[in-house]
Parts: C-alpha cells; sequence; structure tokens
C-alpha cells in the first residue's frame, strides 16, 4: 500500500507526478492556504507533509498526526516550523537550500537596481500622465556603480549577491554571526561588524534567517546609524526589520529608501502605511519566483519527503541524525 501524505498547495506537475507515483496524495489545491485548524484535520493520518511557508507547523499540530514519518519543506527558510518539537519527536524536517540561491539574489538585485533608480515611481509618473518633458532634475536617483554595498547575513544567498557587485565595481562589506574566510578571499569582501557595516554602506541587503536573534534586527537603533542617502533590500523574511520604524525611517527622511520582498505581516494589508510612502517598494514575496527554480524546488522537497517516508536521510535535511 502506499503511504498517505498530505500537500498543502498546487504543485508543479512533474513534481505532483512524482509523488503521486509513490504515495497517495492528497492535496490542498486551493490558492489560499488551508487553516491551521484543517490542517490538523487533514494530517491526521498522513505519513508525510509536504508544506510551505504559510504553513504553521507547530507541535500540537505534529502530535495530531500520530503516523507521520517526514516534514518536507518547499522553501529554503523554515522558521514556520518548530524545529526543536520535530527533533524531539524524532521528525526530519526538510527543505530547499541552494537551487533558489541565484534567482534570490538577481531579485535582491532587480530591488536594489529599482529602488536606486526610482524605477516603481517612473511607471507610475508615465502612467498618471505627468510625463509631459524630459527634464534635467527629473526623479534623480543614486549612483549603483562603485558605491558601497553592505550584506547582512553572508550565507549562500549573500555570497551570490556580493558576486554579483563585482559587475558593479562596488565596495562590499557583510557582517555575519561568523567570519567567512573563504568570502573574504574568493569574493573580496570585507568583514564590518553590524554597526559600522550600517553606517558605512550605500546600500544594505539583508539575507539572515528569521531567528529570536534577527528578529527585528533593523530597528529604530540601527536604522539611525546608515545613512541619510542609504536603501535598505529584505529579501530573507519580514520581520527582521520592525515595520513601524521602519515607517518612521522613511518618511522622516532618516533613510533614503526602502525595497521589501518580504513585510511584516505578510500578506502586508494594501491600506499597510509604509504602502502610503513614494520611497518604499514593496512585491508580494517572489524573490525566488522563476518556472525552473520553482520547479527545481518541487523537486527537492518530494525527494526529500520520499527519503524520510522510506525513513532515509533527506537529502536536505535541517535537523541531521533525526
Ligand atoms: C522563500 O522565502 C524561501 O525561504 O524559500
Amino acid at each position: 500500500m502506499k503511504p498517505k501524505i498530505y500537500v498543502t498547495r498546487h504543485l508543479p506537475e512533474v513534481a505532483f507526478d512524482k509523488l503521486a507515483a509513490h504515495c497517495e496524495v492528497e492535496i490542498w489545491d486551493e490558492e489560499f492556504p488551508p487553516s491551521y485548524e484543517v490542517l490538523t484535520e487533514k494530517i491526521r493520518d498522513k505519513e508525510g507533509l509536504l508544506c510551505l511557508l504559510t504553513d504553521r507547523i507547530d507541535p500540537q499540530l505534529m502530535d495530531a498526526a500520530p503516523n507521520l514519518k517526514v516534514i518536507s519543506q518547499c522553501a529554503v527558510g523554515f522558521d514556520n516550523i518548530d524545529i526543536a518539537a520535530a527533533t524531539e519527536r524524532g521528525l526530519p524536517v526538510g527543505n530547499t537550500p541552494g537551487v533558489l540561491t541565484d534567482a534570490t539574489a538577481d531579485f535582491a538585485w532587480s530591488l536594489l537596481m529599482s529602488a536606486a533608480r526610482r524605477v516603481g515611481e517612473g511607471i507610475e509618473y508615465v502612467k498618471t500622465g505627468q510625463w509631459h518633458t524630459w527634464g534635467l532634475t527629473l526623479l534623480l536617483g543614486a549612483e549603483v556603480y562603485g558605491a558601497t554595498l553592505g550584506i547582512i547575513g553572508m550565507g549562500r544567498i549573500g555570497q551570490a549577491v556580493a558576486q554579483r557587485a563585482s559587475g558593479f565595481n562596488m565596495k562590499v562589506l557583510y557582517s555575519d554571526a561568523f567570519r567567512q574566510p573563504e568570502a573574504e578571499a574568493n569574493l573580496g569582501v570585507e568583514y564590518r561588524n553590524l554597526d559600522d557595516l550600517l553606517a558605512e554602506s550605500d546600500f544594505v541587503s539583508l539575507h539572515v534567517n528569521l531567528t529570536e536573534e534577527t528578529r527585528g534586527l533593523m530597528n529604530a537603533r540601527t536604522m539611525a546609524l546608515m545613512k541619510a542617502s542609504a536603501i535598505l533590500i529584505n529579501t530573507s523574511r519580514g520581520p527582521v526589520i520592525d515595520p513601524d520604524d521602519l515607517y518612521d525611517a522613511l518618511s522622516s527622511g532618516e533613510i533614503a529608501y526602502a525595497a521589501l520582498d518580504v513585510t511584516d505581516p505578510e500578506p502586508i494589508p494594501a491600506d499597510h502605511k509604509l504602502l502610503s510612502l513614494p520611497n518604499c517598494i514593496i512585491v508580494p514575496h517572489i524573490a525566488s519566483a522563476t518556472i525552473s527554480t520553482r520547479t527545481k524546488m518541487a523537486m527537492m522537497a518530494v525527494d526529500n519527503l520520499l527519503a524520510g517516508l522510506e525513513g532515509k536521510p533527506l537529502p536536505n535535511q535541517v535537523n541531521p541524525g533525526v
């Protein structure tokens, strides 16, 4: 008999077909995620769960599924899953690192360039019929070439962002919980403590996991250290920036611009005060959203799930040894 599994959202066909060949799949095929209550009910008799970052996977949910053998998250970040609780219960948790590094780094650059050169405002300007003539001082932005880029979190994605900066002749600084001698040697990036990085950078790009240490990392104190001309880019997790403090920093001119792929809360309501600011670009958590990357992520999540069902170590396991 095939093992029963639950999938919390539509998957690319090739990934679904691979799952269906090995498992009895029940899928939540709606646009919005299943509620916590629905998910709790659905996984009662399941051996595997393939979930997304929109699903809260807490100890109660795990305990509702006595047959559960594996949790496979189709994302690299896993702050929605209580990993300690999974480990205590002997449940391996999988994620999808690596395959989304380049797409995410490319997108951090899309945001950086869009904010520097005020692309969103330019589009709005044309659409609203304000473009009447060429202007020497129209929509002046920030120079990217030769500027200083500060990367907070020099993991896979931070390094890929740094690599792209060489084409723009940028000085690249980084801060991280650990020094990265290899990245320093290979990419020419320079280590700074957080405060110095913030004070020296023209662009600050966030690439940390969301943890208790990084929640609210960008707040009134840290944003006050940034240059008034600085641009803040976030493709990590929304709560790494305090949204009220960001609003104050942007509206008072303490920093120049923010470009966010992730927000707190997520989704951000259309009437949120950050959306009223001309110097804040917000897009809906799409940094890894290319056809090829999302397909690879789904295939990786499927492979993690199938390994867990067979009792094998997952190809990408967040809590190795479980
Ligand atoms: C996306 O944010 C991911 O963690 O994969």
